[in-house]
């Protein structure tokens, strides 16, 4: 996939993801699948695991900092980070689905700052004639 991004960054991004996925499951048993797809404007990629779900409590507050749940020396900032960076690169992250037999992590941001508009947004790709 080529794009205009910080590599190491959206390399924290993925490290961070795994990391929590690789956490919520036991290792003998750990299956993550990642699907990555590519228009002409923007990347979407999908994080999915087979662990037991994101917790009740923390759904709402998941990609604030210092919200951590199920871990004695979580920070709760992994999640935050991941959210910064892709906010930081125009795009945005969100989980699409979770429930008792896994989770998945959707992340979408555009190939080029330079493809946003002024408002931060995608901006419409323009058709060929
Ligand atoms: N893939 C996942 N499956 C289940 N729960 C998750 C997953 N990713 C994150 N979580 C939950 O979200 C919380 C916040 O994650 P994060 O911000 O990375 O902080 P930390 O990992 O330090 O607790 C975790 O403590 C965990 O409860
Ligand atoms: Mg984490």
């Amino acid at each position: 996939m080529e794009g205009m991004f910080d590599a190491r960054k959206i390399e924290r991004v993925f490290f961070n993801l795994l990391l929590n996925a690789c956490e919520a499951v036991a290792p003998a048993h750990v299956r993550i699948v990642i699907e990555a797809c590519s228009s002409l404007a923007s990347f979407e990629v999908r994080v999915t695991d087979n662990g037991p779900g994101i917790p009740e409590s923390i759904r709402e507050s998941l990609f604030d900092p210092f919200v951590s749940s199920g871990k004695p020396n979580g920070t709760g900032m992994g999640l935050a980070i991941v959210n910064r960076i892709i906010q930081d690169h125009g795009g945005a992250v969100c989980v699409e689905k979770t429930s008792a037999s896994g989770t998945t992590f959707l992340l979408k941001f555009p190939r080029s700052l330079a493809g946003l508009d002024a408002g931060g947004q995608l901006a419409p790709v323009p058709h060929s004639a």
